[in-house]
């Protein structure tokens, strides 16, 4: 079996502006330990407004906490207001861009198109999607997950081509949408089936070679408590975190869930 890199990101949403940002950086840093960031990549994906303050922060102070994006406009410029292009995060050393999290799908009705472009153009100015999908509870309930997270997938990754070479830098986050901000966390079992199928999807894109390499996370009320059953899953490569991930006694827990407890 592959071994990949596990991916701890924490998704701060509309929560926290850019002087609390850094000090909640300064306290993850302080929190976590040396051992916390080997063979693991730790990601915050502040707003935008956050994201320079950031990025001098960990320059300045040389951590190895790598910096995300919570969105971007699929284009490089252009008379489009209030949006932010890829080329604009490249300069600020983004690393990490979510695509797709199920929030603009639901309110901003960002189809799978749309999502499929911005997934192309972070690629195509070398960073690295994090391409979420998941279902609804009613899409739960009808028995459509599967169904749903296997077009999304098919519709983001149109054309998007991903190799051996590149394979962990296409990250996808199972999140489904009933889990989200709800307290309710799939069971680990659950999660374990629904990411397996995710990389049964990935494999028939792109062969079961890159499908091993590639990381696939879970998010949806991870916390410290559930952190370590979901993390033992075999196909479940990381955690996408929102609310937790706004404290950084929390947020280092979970990212230091391969410490002995
Ligand atoms: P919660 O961890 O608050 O459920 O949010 C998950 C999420 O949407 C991360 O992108």
């Amino acid at each position: 079996m592959a071994e990949r890199t596990p991916i701890m990101a924490g998704n701060w949403k509309m929560h926290r502006d850019h002087l609390e940002a850094i000090q909640l950086v300064q306290k993850l840093a302080y929190h976590l330990e040396e051992q916390d960031y080997e063979g693991q990549d730790v990601v915050v994906c502040p707003s935008f407004v956050s994201l320079r303050s950031i990025q001098t922060l960990i320059q300045s102070d040389r951590l190895p906490i790598q910096l995300g994006a919570q969105n971007c406009h699929s284009e490089d410029e252009g008379a489009f207001t209030g949006e932010v292009s890829p080329p604009m995060l490249k300069r600020l050393d983004v690393a990490y861009v979510l695509a797709g999290h199920s929030e603009l799908r639901a309110l901003l009705d960002e189809t799978d198109e749309i999502v499929n472009a911005k997934v192309a153009a972070i690629r195509r100015h070398g960073m690295r999607p994090i391409l979420c999908v998941g279902e609804t509870k009613e899409e739960r309930e009808a028995g459509q997950a599967l169904e749903v997270v296997v077009s999304q997938l098919r519709g983001s990754l149109a054309g998007i081509e991903v190799t051996d070479d590149d394979a962990e830098e296409v990250v996808i986050a199972y999140e489904p949408v009933w889990a989200i901000g709800t307290g309710l966390t799939a069971t680990p079992e659950d999660a374990q089936e629904m990411c397996a199928a995710v990389r049964t999807e990935l494999a028939s894109l792109y062969g079961q070679a890159v499908a091993d390499l590639m990381r696939v996370q879970y998010g949806g009320s991870v916390k410290a408590g559930n952190v370590r059953s979901l993390m033992a899953q075999p196909d479940i490569d990381g955690a996408l975190v929102g609310g937790a991930s706004l404290s950084s006694e929390d947020f280092a827990l979970i990212v230091g869930h391969r410490r002995a407890s």
